[in-house]
């Protein structure tokens, strides 16, 4: 039987590439990409290829433009699609509140659109914990009611999931996942690969690693004064393997036709709730290195603490997450490490 044929969107980029390598290693699908390198290198491309010895079709596109995107869906059969490509900085957003909703809305409306003309009935769609905003019951489970945004980010990501809900009422030979992401961290076992922003990264852990390395001075902790055990934020930090390896699960979920409705969503997180601190002393063991950071104001748009109960995803999915706090910094610590000698 020839092998089902997967679109990864954003395919470049951090949680992108991870699922790639996934997919091709252990999940049995021929693989094409698309992504516009806003937010990535296309050299993460060439090291997936190295890391699995398999190469993959890819397009430089962006998904906005519906036209260039047709084009894609005629040349290939494809079973279904995993949408990553959006922009993901929740402090960002607050500032560029129109980029976050042109890019992501578009992209998955285009997505939508083309797979409804060139029948294809199954996506997986990135969306994020952001979507639970401030929530004082702890763990958050799928059933939580969403409250209203804390930023554009996480406005885009409740669109997505209402647009992909509505989408699945109205056409039910369709299907559809979205998973939440808690806060993905870590590089690939190989140190290879990990997060590669194009810029200046805006996520904590890059930050940590670059700041360590010495390609940035210092890093500045978004506020002391929060009311959590040491007054930083509390966040979920989940290897992105583990996540990537959740994609796979619930592609092959669709595929198999186990799903009893067709949307659904999942979290995705350890379960451990880590403070900004917490995530600090974790990478100073690991690493040996003495971290220079100062506690310095609160950003726009964080919410207070979030952590995951991903017991749906374990019990539905048949996933589980394999990777510790020490696991992801070490290996964030690796790809840090491997950039500086290859000269990425
Ligand atoms: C958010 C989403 C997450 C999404 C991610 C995409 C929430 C709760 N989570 O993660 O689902 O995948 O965006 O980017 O909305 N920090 C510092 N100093 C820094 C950078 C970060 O103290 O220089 C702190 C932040 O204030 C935050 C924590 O580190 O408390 C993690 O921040 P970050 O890595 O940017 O991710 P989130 O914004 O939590």
């Amino acid at each position: 039987m020839s092998k089902k044929t997967v679109l990864v969107t954003g395919g470049a980029g951090y949680i992108g590439s991870h699922t790639i390598i996934e997919l091709l290693n252990h999940g049995g699908y021929e693989v094409i990409s698309a992504d516009n390198f806003f937010t990535s290198s296309p050299k993460s491309y060439d090291q997936v290829e190295m890391i699995t010895g398999k190469k993959f079709k890819h397009y430089k596109l962006d998904l906005c433009d519906i036209l260039e995107f047709d084009k894609i869906f005629s040349d290939h059969d494809i079973a279904g699609v995993i949408h990553f490509a959006a922009f993901k900085a929740v402090g960002e957003s607050v500032e560029l509140p129109l980029k976050y909703y042109h890019n992501n809305i578009a992209s998955l409306v285009n997505v939508l659109e083309l797979c409804r003309k060139h029948k294809t009935s199954n996506v997986i769609f990135s969306s994020s914990c952001s979507v639970y905003g401030n929530i004082e019951k702890l763990p958050v489970d799928e059933n939580t009611p969403l409250p209203k945004a804390e930023s554009p980010y996480a406005y885009t990501k409740q669109i997505g999931e209402v647009m992909l809900q509505d989408f699945c009422k109205r056409y039910l030979d369709f299907s559809a996942i979205s998973l939440r992401y808690f806060n993905p961290v870590g590089a690939h076992d190989s140190g290879k690969i990990g997060e590669w922003p194009n810029n200046k990264p805006n996520n904590l852990v890059p930050l940590i690693t670059g700041t360590a390395i010495g390609k940035y001075p210092q890093l500045t902790v978004f506020g002391g004064d929060y009311p959590t055990r040491d007054g930083t934020n509390v966040r979920d930090y989940i290897h992105v393997s583990d996540i990537a390896d959740a994609h796979v699960k619930a592609l092959n979920f669709l595929f198999t036709g186990k799903n009893k409705t067709n949307y659904d969503v999942y979290n995705l997180g350890s379960g451990n709730g880590v403070s900004v601190l917490e995530a600090i002393a974790a990478f100073e063991k690991i690493s040996g290195k003495k971290l220079n950071y100062k506690i310095g104001d609160r950003r726009a748009g964080d919410v207070v603490s979030v952590y995951s109960d991903s017991t749906k995803a374990e019990s539905v999915l048949g996933w589980k997450c394999k990777h510790d706090i020490k696991s992801m910094m070490k290996t964030a610590w690796e790809w840090e490490l491997y950039r500086e000698k290859e000269k990425f």
